[in-house]
């Protein structure tokens, strides 16, 4: 389920799909082409994600976004905790910039911090973090098993790590009108509104490549983490992945 699902290592022009340097060139449109091929949905799914963290009502910590791209999920964490600090981390320093730019328009800036990095070799010391998480990104990793190890590693012990990740809905009817929609719709929609086609021809196809939710809460497991589940959300649009950092 890594690198060689042949997806993860196509390359286009020198820019390997799903990498940093891939999302520096969609950087500007990426908020305005999430919001319509989403048809809205990702904010309740960001909402379920950051529920996800349990995290302690009004008791100050510390979280991490992996894969943070231009910041919704660390808005949402910092909105709905006032107290807890967030970092962000990206290997697009274009989406980093929108990021940056987001937090101080909406007043947040001080409780938020960017930084460009690997989700693969985390620059963080070990059980640093309240709760971790990463929406949309664990699809476009090489090696993801080194990713999940890293967040369980920088999380401290007892707390939550979440990965949100898009799917194709599996339901009779809806099975069916999500592939239409994610194989046909998707990659014109987004080639139109951001005048880059590739990108979202390789977003479907790595969203038919990803695993079924049982192998992603097997790899999980092998991350050390417990408790593993798979949420379905949206019939099955979108999967909220969640485990817990063991206690000592
Ligand atoms: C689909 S975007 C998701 C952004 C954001 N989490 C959201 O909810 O919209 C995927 C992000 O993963 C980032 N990314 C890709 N490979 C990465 C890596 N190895 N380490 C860190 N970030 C990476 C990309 O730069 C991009 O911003």
């Amino acid at each position: 389920m890594n690198a060689d699902d042949g997806v993860q290592m196509s390359e286009q022009s020198g820019v390997r799909d799903g990498s940093g340097a891939m999302f520096d060139t969609i950087a500007a449109d990426y908020d305005r082409v999430n919001a319509v091929i989403s048809l809205g949905f990702d904010r309740g799914w960001r909402r379920e994600l950051v529920a996800r963290l349990a995290l302690a009502p009004d008791e100050p910590c510390e979280v991490l976004d992996v894969a943070c791209g231009t910041g919704d999920v660390a808005v949402a964490i910092a909105r709905a905790h006032p107290q807890a600090r967030v970092v962000g981390l990206d290997a697009s320093a274009s989406m980093l910039d929108l990021a940056r730019d987001k937090a101080r328009a909406r007043a947040l800036g001080g409780r938020l911090r960017f930084q460009l990095g690997d989700a693969q070799r985390l620059p963080f010391d070990s059980a640093r973090f309240a709760a971790c998480c990463m929406a949309f990104g664990i699809r476009n990793m090489n090696d993801r098993l080194a990713v999940v190890r890293e967040m369980a590693r920088v999380t401290r012990p007892g707390g939550m790590v979440a990965v949100l990740e898009l799917g194709v809905p599996r339901g009779r009817v809806t099975g069916p009108l999500g592939r239409f929609y994610i194989q046909h719709l998707v990659p014109r929609l987004g080639g139109w509104l951001s005048g880059g086609p590739h990108a979202y021809r390789y977003l479907e196809r790595s969203v038919a490549a990803f695993p079924p939710p049982g192998e992603v809460v097997e790899l999980l497991r092998r991350a050390n983490l417990e408790d593993g589940a798979a949420i379905a959300l949206s019939f099955g649009a979108c999967h909220l992945f969640v485990g817990r950092v063991p206690s000592r």
